[in-house]
């Protein structure tokens, strides 16, 4: 099955599903009362995505916002309105159906919205081929697409030529916790359900930093199917595109407060917690990024933090016998790789198997935000055999 094949599968599918009004693909956390005072019906009904798009809370007004895979058009009339009649949306979607739709629609958005012109152009184009114009996009959204182009990494690479330096996005789409068997990757119906293109976590995320992007993280996760012992999880997450001019940051030392004792950035530099580590500009503007900066303190001069300092964080394992239930946990960005306190090394996207003390720990508040946790074991395990000793895990 080549790539065409498989664009032309999912273009048969969305086209078909526009046409007849079909309910597609997964749970969303959509405010219809809210979107149905300024968008019509039609749209709301063929809303094919996975997630919501958060990052338009981010949104500020007269930005510029790109939507791939705009289907309906349901993400592009939120951030129309959300970005004002001075900001721009742009939704591309390579399917006449799905366009034609919006496009129809469009008028009637702006309209209800007091603009005098809608601000939304729907152009049609490939996600590997953008239409769109280099370094000219402030955010870009992006709901349940990614997953049905068999060229993702060139999905990535353009999404990073048109985002603005400085510029950032939020996407949701389906990821699975493994790389996907033959016999599922090449099943042509499980393209069109968001299944068999599904990538592994650590294979998204790096897809996304070998494009430039940086600051990769998860913004939240919902459990979407279990197939075959495969875990697919409907996910929403965020990055950035650093800004070139990064002289103005003061910050030349950085201390790592936890609560992890040891990490890895994406520039590949390591910190311990309470020791200050000199930086470089463009390492302060990263560690000033989402998830990072609640892990740091960033000053002049060297801060070297103690136990005792109420700024030290750290979790520990109880000190009691653990229970292996099933529970694995994926480490979600921005870090490269972490340590626990109980010495767990975990790296970005791949799966590590926990015990019940580990589990209590990654699930406290402050590890919760970096980890994707699920259970793989299909029948509750027997306690009495898998108790272990103290430490051992
Ligand atoms: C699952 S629907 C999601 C639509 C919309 N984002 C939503 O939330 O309702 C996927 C959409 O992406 C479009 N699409 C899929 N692959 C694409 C590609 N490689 N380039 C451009 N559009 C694509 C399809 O035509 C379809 O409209």
């Amino acid at each position: 099955m080549d790539d065409q094949t498989i664009t032309k599968a999912v273009n048969d599918r969305y086209a078909r599903a526009v046409t007849l009004g079909e309910q597609l693909c997964c749970p969303t956390g959509y405010n219809y009362e809210e979107l149905r005072r300024f968008i019509p019906e039609p749209v709301l009904k063929v809303s094919y995505g996975c997630g919501t798009p958060v990052g338009l809370t981010s949104v500020q007004p007269g930005e510029t916002v790109l939507d791939i895979g705009s289907g309906g058009g349901i993400d592009c009339f939120e951030a129309s309105r959300l970005v004002g009649p001075h900001g721009r949306v742009i939704g591309l979607d390579m399917t006449d159906e799905m366009l034609a739709l919006a496009r129809a629609h469009a008028p009637t958005v702006a309209a209800n919205l007091g603009y005098a012109a809608s601000n939304v152009d729907f152009r049609k184009g490939q996600a590997e081929a953008m239409p769109v114009d280099d370094a000219s996009v402030d955010l870009i959204i992006s709901n349940c697409v990614i997953n049905l182009s068999p060229q993702k990494s060139k999905v990535f690479h353009e999404m990073y030529r048109v985002t603005r330096p400085g510029g950032r996005f939020t996407i949701s789409d389906i990821v699975a916790d493994q790389p996907l068997p033959n016999y599922l990757r090449y099943d042509t119906e499980k393209w069109g359900d968001c299944l068999a293109g599904a990538l592994s976590v650590h294979d998204y995320w790096k897809g996304l930093r070998e494009a430039g992007f940086l600051g990769i993280h998860l913004v939240s996760a919902l459990p979407w199917r279990v197939i075959d012992g495969i875990h697919f999880f409907s996910v929403t997450l965020a990055g950035y595109k650093l800004p070139h001019d990064t002289a103005s940051s003061a910050s030349c030392f950085a201390t790592l407060t936890g609560p992890f004792p040891q990490v890895t950035d994406e520039f590949g530099q390591t910190y311990t917690r309470g020791i200050p580590e000199r930086i470089s500009a463009r390492t302060a503007t990263l560690l000033n990024l989402s998830r990072y900066r609640e892990t740091f303190i960033l000053s002049e001069a060297p801060i070297r933090l103690t136990t005792l300092d109420p700024r030290w964080k750290a979790v520990l394992p109880e000190e009691r016998p653990c229970v292996w239930e099933g529970h694995f946990a994926v480490l979600t960005g921005p870090f490269l790789d972490v340590h626990d306190d109980d010495t767990h090394v975990y790296h970005s996207g791949l799966p590590v198997e926990i015990c019940s003390k580990t589990l209590k720990v990654l699930t406290s508040a402050l590890y919760q935000p970096y980890f994707l946790i699920m259970n793989r074991a299909s029948q509750t395990p027997s306690s009495d055999s898998v108790i272990c000793e103290p430490g051992c895990c």
